[in-house]
């Protein structure tokens, strides 16, 4: 690390009381191994931390705050933890950081409509840019990676299950709506070509709905949105008609999954389907919720149009196929809806006066796709 981008990533972090500084284990030391994360101050980058040093890792995270949350890193108070505040797209930054680990998590990424649309050049930059700059920097370090990706890449294949080899079916590239799918698509094949053409492992995990503590209501994410509104004792909204079906995993579970992912070479060169195989529709969902918390709201139906405005499109059913998982890594996730819900319930009931109350009303239609329907 040169003293020019240690300097300029600790002054861009002085609220934040870890700072970035060398790491105490080069990657070639001993076996103890180093991570950098990507977008660890996210919802998932966040668990995937505290995971990742609860197994004994040495982690570096780093995220420009853009849609993560300091309070995230903040909280970890790890002698193994570093973080450092800047961008994926800081070439010099990502590559002083890498050349310091065995293995990068790339979680970081422009992640939801409304930002797609409204910054759309500058997300398309995050999500194909930022993730060559990784894939570039590891193969040039020769550290192993792992790709984030999305189910949101099969867009309106309805298919069920969907395996990793399922056809994608997605609109036209004109609709912006598209352009995250389209980004998170190439970054699949960009590091499938790294891991084949360049001699440089990588792996990719698809990700289906994750959710768990954390996980921000901000942009009305449907299990955070329900559970709020059923503590409030407001109509749970629930738009399309809720026959649409969605596949949850607790974040718990993903977290493990990616790490024992890096961890297997078998699993080198592959795209894996990462989420929990239990179709829930979005009804049953608010009901599940309203049980759970013991409310007195009911369920309020809005259509689409109504919504999302007019010629919304949506996948009817998401369902994973994780056989490939299975076989590879065992992966078997052991938390239930319930689980998830219960979580988030106790969170929020924990910070119930502090929070926010987010009004469905008060967000942009494109933020509400975003927030229940893309990943
Ligand atoms: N949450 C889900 O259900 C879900 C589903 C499918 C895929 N994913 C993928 O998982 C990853 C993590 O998603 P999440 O739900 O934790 O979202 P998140 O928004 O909480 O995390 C993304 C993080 O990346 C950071 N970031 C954005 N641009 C950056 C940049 N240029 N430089 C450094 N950091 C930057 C953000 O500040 C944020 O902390 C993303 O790649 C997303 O596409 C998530």
């Amino acid at each position: 690390m040169t003293q020019h981008h240690a300097a300029g990533t600790r002054r861009r972090s002085t609220s934040l009381r870890a700072s970035f500084t060398a790491a105490p284990n080069g990657k070639n030391g001993t076996a103890r191994t180093t991570s950098l994360v990507t977008g660890g101050a996210g919802f998932i980058g966040g668990h995937l931390v505290e995971h990742l040093l609860a197994q004994g890792h040495h982690v570096i995270a780093i995220d420009n705050l853009s849609t993560g949350n300091p309070a995230t890193v903040e909280r970890i108070d790890h002698p193994e933890f570093q973080f450092a505040h800047g961008s994926i797209l800081d070439e010099p930054l990502v590559d002083e950081l890498v050349s310091q680990v065995d293995q990068v998590f790339h979680l970081a990424a422009a992640v939801g409509v409304q930002l797609v649309i409204a910054e759309s050049f500058e997300s398309l930059r995050t999500n194909v840019r930022g993730t060559e700059i990784i894939l570039e920097s590891a193969r040039r370090h020769g550290a192993r990676s792992l790709i984030a990706s999305t189910s949101e890449v099969y867009g309106k294949n309805a298919a069920c299950p969907l395996s990793e080899t399922t056809d994608r079916i997605l609109g036209s590239p004109a609709v912006r709506r598209w352009s995250y799918a389209q980004a998170k698509a190439l970054d699949e094949t960009m590091a499938y070509l790294y891991h084949t053409d360049l001699n440089s492992p990588t792996v990719v995990a698809r990700l289906f709905n994750v959710a768990g503590p954390r996980q921000t209501g901000r942009y009305g994410m449907v299990i955070p949105r329900f559970v709020g509104q059923a503590l409030r004792g407001e109509p749970l909204t629930v738009f399309g008609g809720g026959q649409q079906t969605r596949s949850f995993c607790h974040v718990l579970d993903v977290v493990a999954a990616l790490a024992a992912l890096i961890d297997s070479p078998a699993a080198y060169g592959q795209v894996f389907n990462i989420g929990r195989p239990q179709e829930v529709s979005i009804r049953y969902l608010a009901e599940r919720v309203i049980t759970l918390t013991d409310s007195l709201s009911t369920i309020q139906d809005i259509p689409y149009d109504e919504a999302y405005g007019p010629g919304f499109e949506d996948t009817e059913r998401r369902v994973p196929d994780v056989t490939r998982a299975r076989e590879v890594i065992g992966f078997d996730p052991q938390l239930t809806l319930d689980d998830i819900i219960m979580n988030v319930v106790a969170e929020q009931r924990e910070h119930m006066l502090a929070l926010e109350p987010v009004s469905i009303e008060a967000v942009p239609a494109t933020d509400r796709v975003e927030a229940e329907y893309v990943g």
